[in-house]
């Protein structure tokens, strides 16, 4: 996809998202109710099926929110913030995958690290990065999740053994639409938005190379959220 197309798919996506996000929030607020009465007439509520839809729907009208905010950027003005609590919202959200690794997947704390932007985007980021990682070892490897405190800023790092990336896919990784996965599992977007967003707060996304210092040594790949440090 040439830079044009990158602009036009952008421009696309500023028009129609929010009015989609809109729109999709009112089934999804039918579904929340119908949910909140079937749990109080039917006493279902406790059964773990039923807990994991609803935390499913959670996790819909938390990425609805994301997304909104995403699409508004000026609605939240960048300020200084804590790293670690917005990682551990992250983790939370993908918990329902997560925990089929079980001791294979590491969230490790740092203590306080604080950058500066917007929260959302730097959820956003990571999240996409771990739901990467996740697909990547197919619910069988190790991930990660770490954040360092460097000299020009937090960061935070999300590693995998899983089935690494092709180095001729590597020029085409943050390219809008570039997928690896099947149909209706990979919409190619994750690390482009990631870093779209990262970028407007003064951060990055990257792929984090074999000779980087703070590399995992037995991760296959690592990526890097760069946040601007906090003034
Ligand atoms: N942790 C990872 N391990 C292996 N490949 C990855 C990883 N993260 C991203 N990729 C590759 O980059 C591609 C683009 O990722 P992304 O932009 O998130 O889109 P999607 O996840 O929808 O495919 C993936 O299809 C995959 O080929
Ligand atoms: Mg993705």
């Amino acid at each position: 996809m040439t830079a044009v197309d990158a602009d036009e798919l952008h421009k696309q996506a500023e028009l129609l998202g929010p009015g989609l996000i809109h729109e999709m929030r009112h089934p999804l607020m039918g579904i929340k109710g119908g949910l909140e009465l079937l749990a109080r007439k039917t006493g279902v509520g406790h059964l773990d099926e039923f807990r994991l839809v609803t935390q499913q729907v959670a996790r819909l009208e938390e990425l609805f929110r994301s997304w909104q905010d995403v699409f508004t950027p000026q609605r939240l003005p960048p300020a200084p913030f804590a790293v670690e609590p917005v990682v551990q919202r992250s983790v939370d959200l993908l918990s329902y995958r997560l925990r089929k690794l079980g001791a294979r997947f590491v969230f490790q704390p740092a203590g306080p690290t604080y950058g500066h932007g917007t929260t959302h985007a730097v959820l956003h980021a990571v999240t996409n990065l771990l739901v990467n990682a996740a697909d990547a070892v197919e619910d069988r490897g190790r991930v990660q999740v770490r954040i360092l405190g460097g000299e020009a800023g937090p960061e935070v790092r999300v590693s995998d053994d899983g089935a690494g990336i092709a180095p001729e896919d590597l020029p085409r990784l943050f390219s809008p639409r570039f997928t690896t996965k099947a149909e209706g599992r990979g919409s190619g977007l994750g690390l482009h938005v990631a870093r779209t967003v990262m970028e407007r707060i003064g951060g990055d996304v990257q792929l984090v190379p074999a000779g980087d210092a703070h590399r995992l040594p037995w991760a296959r790949t690592e990526f890097s959220v760069r946040i601007a440090r906090a003034p």
